[in-house]
C-alpha cells in the first residue's frame, strides 16, 4: 500500500500506509490522528480536515473545487500549500506524500 507521511501540530512525523480509494482525510483519521477533527465526515463543509501538502506533489492531487477554495478562505492558517484532506483522493501516485495538519482555527 502507498505510504503517507503525517506531521502533527507538535511536529511529530509518522509514516502510515493508506488504502487507495480512500481520501487522505480517511487515511489520517483511520490511523488514529485525533487532532484532525474532520467534523463533517468529508462533505466539504467544515474545513476541520485542513492540511498543508508537500508542494512536490501539487500536480498529482485531485484539483481544488470552488467550494474547497471558499472553505479554505475561512482559515487563518491558509497558505499556498493548503488543502482540505477529505477532497484529496489517495492514489498510488501519492506514495510518499507528506501532509502537515494545519493549526486549529
Ligand atoms: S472533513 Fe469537513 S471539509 Fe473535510
Amino acid at each position: 500500500m502507498p505510504k503517507l507521511i503525517v506531521v502533527t501540530r507538535e511536529g511529530e512525523e509518522r509514516e502510515v500506509e493508506g488504502e487507495v480509494g480512500l481520501s487522505v482525510m480517511e487515511v489520517i483519521r483511520d490511523n488514529g490522528f485525533d487532532e484532525l477533527l474532520a467534523l463533517c465526515g468529508g462533505c466539504c463543509s467544515c474545513a476541520t480536515c485542513h492540511v498543508h501538502v508537500d508542494p512536490e506533489f501539487a500536480d498529482k492531487l485531485t484539483p481544488m473545487s470552488e467550494d474547497e477554495n471558499d472553505l479554505l478562505d475561512s482559515s487563518s492558517d491558509r497558505d499556498d500549500r493548503s488543502r482540505l484532506s477529505c477532497q484529496i483522493q489517495f492514489t498510488s501516485a501519492l506514495d510518499g506524500l507528506k501532509v502537515t495538519i494545519a493549526a486549529e482555527d
